[in-house]
């Protein structure tokens, strides 16, 4: 996607070729700025420090992270230490670790002379069949969009919450790439932006990719959503994931839920779209069974933004002395979800039979 009219990915190997690079995500949406990682310790920070984030994006990030870690030693001791290690920087999105075990298992067989070169290319391959996966993700959904219009004739509305565009991945993004798809179409469009406190990634991120696509699009304190829907003001919402059970359970940013809940309330659809790594075929019920991220206080009780005199700042919003939590997901039973969009297809009202005859190739 474009940013002030020029392509970018989020994440691309340094002209060098000792780095990455990447779109710092801390900076957003007051300051474009990159950062070049030279080493797993800069890949790993990136991740825990949510430089980059999104689930498929922390899972490249993760592939070029064991290929920076080859560089610098290449056995088998070193290449599991790495793995091990990577896997670990944020819980809760499958897709890290599913990165870093097909880097483990691409790595393991080859000899060590070879795996540093190895290591680059299939972490490469890795981000292109991301930019892939989303754009097919993008036409599926681009028809969910354009058979809304077709019945309505007039703009659809559509919710989405955190941010699941081309920031969340390699390019196109998960939940953006349909939005993407319809509005380039020429489907008139609007997207409502849940702020999506406390790291606000809906006010900041998906803001502001919206606003460099041109896309029409208003952003809304977490809490409006319920209300929109009541009065028709929503036509569809549609979110990403960070990890979806077999059973169809969908694990996103924190107050997805909600969003779920006054949408089965009011008969809007809800959907989820997802790569098919964001799948973890090991479990079934994902309110049990999904580690949550627990993530500092920090982040609820202040809160960043441009000043009047344009400088970034952070601000304390609680009463100092007052503590807080701050869980990063929640899970949205299968049950609320009207369908999962893959690349390879929709599948209405899903279930592991449906997920598993759809997606079983990949496993
Ligand atoms: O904590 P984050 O910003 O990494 O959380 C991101 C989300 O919850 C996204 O909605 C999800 O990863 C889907 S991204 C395509």
């Amino acid at each position: 996607m474009k940013v002030n009219g020029i392509p970018y990915r989020t994440i691309w190997p340094a002209a060098d070729g000792q780095a990455v690079e990447i779109i710092d995500q801390t900076k957003l949406p007051h300051m474009f700025k990159t950062l070049r990682l030279s080493t797993m310790l800069d890949a790993e920070r990136a991740i825990k420090d949510m430089e980059v984030r999104g689930a498929p994006l922390i899972g490249v990030t993760g592939a070029y992270g064991i290929a920076l870690a080859m560089r610098e030693g290449s056995s088998d001791a070193a290449l599991n230490k790495a793995c091990d290690r990577l896997a670990e920087a944020r819980p809760t999105a499958v897709n890290l670790r599913w990165g870093v075990e097909r880097m483990r298992a691409f790595l393991t067989p080859l000899p060590e002379n070879d795996r540093a070169a190895a290591a680059w290319r299939e972490a490469a391959h890795i981000a292109d069949e991301d930019v892939e996966i989303n754009a097919s993700i993008g036409r599926h959904g681009g028809d969910i969009i354009k058979s809304i219009y077709d019945k309505k004739k007039s703009t659809v509305n559509i919710l989405t919450h955190c941010n699941a565009g081309w920031l969340a991945t390699v390019d196109w993004g998960t939940a953006l790439a349909p939005i993407y798809n319809a509005f380039d179409a020429g489907i008139p469009l609007h997207v409502w932006v849940d702020e999506t406190r406390p790291r606000n990634q809906g006010a900041s991120l998906t803001a502001w990719e919206l606003n460099q696509h041109g896309v029409p699009h208003t952003v809304i304190a977490d809490n409006t959503g319920g209300h929109l829907m009541q009065h028709g003001m929503v036509d569809m919402a549609i979110v990403g994931c960070d990890r979806v059970t077999a059973a169809g359970d969908v694990c996103n940013k924190i107050g997805t839920y909600l969003k779920a809940l006054a949408a089965n309330d009011n008969g809007v659809p809800f959907y989820v779209a997802l790569p098919s790594p964001t799948v973890d075929w090991t479990i079934f019920d994902g309110v049990k069974e999904i580690p949550i991220e627990e993530r500092s206080a920090a982040e609820v009780t202040h809160i960043s933004g441009l000043s009047d005199d344009g400088q970034v700042c952070t601000v304390q919003v609680t009463p100092t002395g007052s503590p807080a939590i701050n869980y990063g997901f929640d899970v949205t039973p299968a049950r609320l979800v009207t369908a999962l969009i893959t690349e390879k297809g929709v599948v209405l009202k899903p279930d592991q039979a449906k997920l598993e005859k759809l997606l079983q190739a990949t496993r």
